[in-house]
């Protein structure tokens, strides 16, 4: 009570942005939506129905220049991390199943900063962060409990990829939940962690959800709230959001009703752009998943709730995704984390007031084949692409189907810049780099600057045969690195 007067009081210097009205650390909730792209949520594009998303938006802070990387692994990792996935060697393209590659475990992660602090700490969905051996595994590696995949691209029903079970419940194979939407699998699982928290500890909920992933799969309920969309794939697409909207309200109600919500921050964000092929929209950002342009690396994103002094407001300031882990270290009333490339921002946030953030890198990947773009820096209000941009460079309506391919020829994009004022231009319609020479060579040098510290990407080409899951009882499991 005391301490809750006392920060009511001071709030105004902002001296008690760590705690929560109870006095102790806050929960947090961090959601991810995989391959949700920009014009994919109510709150951007009217079109779409996702109430729960939106109300959490809107009375909170939406972050509008919250940036990831173009591809799923990375962005988990720099999550987890705080580092720049070109400092940890996962900056070309994701962990495949059969690589034996995970995040440096001479990392300590997010889990294991909150662990520190008190935090009861739980994450459910998609890992994709390695697993090839145990201690790459998120149960030993600051999570007391895991339950969801390991990899990428599972069936939403039989939670399979590459023809072989990819479900844990902990360490175990999850073997029973066969013909279970994961949507609802995932939510019930959150719902049930939420009902059987000890409230005098601070909880933190990773909920990565497999949606809205290619494949394509949805129940028929979700479909048919878009009539009017004539497209199959993007109906269900579209579908597949709203479901994942519904385990959202659904979750945002156990907080609720266990009465948890009033200290909880919640952190919503993709991991990357919609990707174009799989019904994602980015309109009218350029591009999507993979391209180093906005439509691939500006995230829908905000947060939600307890230690936000001004909310039904919008923060523009810069933020990525190496940001989370010293940010929501901060939230959590831990000592400022300083040794990575993310930046706290924690003060900027719950006083919404300026990021301290100046510039983001969107990648760096010297990987002969890249296919994703291979290295795009933010500086201010200019951005810089050096060489090939990543595939489908266009702009995209929602049910615009591509077959804009022109860009496959990536020798044609070798020492080609191309340089944009995203303040003037977020669409990067216009390309300065000819009349702004001068502009290209700043923002070059400072890529140059970064890319003397980048490590070569780890990724192995041939397949590790000891990853075969027959060996393991035809599940993919961890054991062989
Ligand atoms: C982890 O190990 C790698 C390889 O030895 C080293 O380059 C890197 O600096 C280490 N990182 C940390 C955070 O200790
Ligand atoms: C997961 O495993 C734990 C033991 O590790 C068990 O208590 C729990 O009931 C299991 N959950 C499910 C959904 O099977
Ligand atoms: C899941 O159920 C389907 C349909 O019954 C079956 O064909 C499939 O083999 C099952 N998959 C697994 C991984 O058990
Ligand atoms: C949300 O809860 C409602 C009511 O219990 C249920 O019908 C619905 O399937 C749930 N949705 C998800 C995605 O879990
Ligand atoms: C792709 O190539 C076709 C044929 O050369 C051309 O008409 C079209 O404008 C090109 N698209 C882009 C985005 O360059
Ligand atoms: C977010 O930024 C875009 C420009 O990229 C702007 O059009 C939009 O109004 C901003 N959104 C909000 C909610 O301020």
């Amino acid at each position: 009570m005391f301490v809750q007067l006392l920060c009511t009081v001071l709030v105004i210097v902002n001296i008690c942005d760590d705690v929560s009205a109870a006095g102790r650390p806050r929960h947090i909730v961090f959601i991810v939506a995989d391959d949700l792209g920009w014009n994919d949520v109510g709150f951007h594009n009217p079109d779409m129905i996702t109430p729960n998303i939106d109300k959490l938006a809107t009375e909170g802070l939406i972050l509008n220049h919250s940036y990831v990387q173009p591809l799923c692994s990375p962005s988990r990792s720099a999550f987890m991390s705080g580092y720049y996935p070109f400092k940890t060697g996962l900056q070309h393209l994701v962990i495949v199943n059969y690589q034996p590659v995970c995040l440096p475990l001479n990392i300590t992660i997010l889990p294991q900063k909150l662990k520190q602090l008190g935090y009861a700490t739980h994450i459910i969905g998609k890992w994709h962060t390695g697993f090839c051996s145990w201690n790459c595994t998120p149960t030993y590696r600051g999570f007391d409990s895991f339950f969801g995949y390991y990899n990428a691209q599972e069936d939403y029903y039989t939670h399979t990829t590459l023809d072989y079970l990819d479900f844990r419940n902990n360490t175990s194979p999850e073997k029973t939940d066969n013909g279970t939407y994961s949507t609802y699998r995932f939510a019930d699982e959150a719902i049930g962690i939420i009902e059987r928290h000890d409230k005098t500890r601070p909880l933190f909920l990773y909920l990565p959800f497999q949606a809205v992933h290619a494949p394509i799969e949805v129940p028929e309920k979700y479909e048919a709230m878009y009539p009017n969309v004539k497209t199959e794939g993007r109906r269900k697409y579209c579908g597949m959001v709203s479901a994942l909207d519904d385990a959202i309200g659904n979750i945002t109600k156990a907080l609720t009703s266990s009465g948890l919500m009033e200290d909880t921050l919640i952190l919503f964000t993709a991991d990357n752009g919609g990707w174009i092929t799989e019904h994602g929209n980015n309109y009218p950002l350029r591009g999507g998943k993979v391209t180093v342009y906005e439509g691939g690396t500006r995230a829908v994103a905000f947060m939600h709730g307890s230690g936000l002094q001004k909310t039904g407001t919008v923060f523009d300031g810069m933020i990525h995704a190496v940001d989370w882990l010293p940010t929501l270290t901060a939230a959590a009333g831990g000592t400022p984390v300083t040794d990575r490339d993310g930046i706290n921002l924690w003060p900027s946030l719950s006083s919404a007031s300026p990021s301290p953030r100046t510039e983001v890198v969107y990648n760096y990947d010297s990987h002969p084949f890249p296919e994703e773009g291979h290295a795009a820096i933010r500086m201010g209000d200019y951005k810089l692409i050096d060489g090939y941009p990543g595939l489908y460079p266009g702009w995209y309506k929602p049910e615009q189907v591509t077959s804009d391919l022109n860009i496959t020829h990536i020798s044609d994009w070798a020492n080609k810049y191309q340089l944009f004022n995203l303040k003037d231009d977020p669409s990067e319609r216009n390309d300065l780099s000819s009349s702004q020479p001068d502009m290209v060579k700043k923002l070059a040098a400072r890529l140059a600057w970064y890319e003397k510290q980048a490590v070569p990407p780890n990724f192995p080409e041939t397949p590790d045969p000891k990853s075969n899951p027959a060996l393991y009882g035809n599940v993919w499991s961890p054991g062989w690195c």
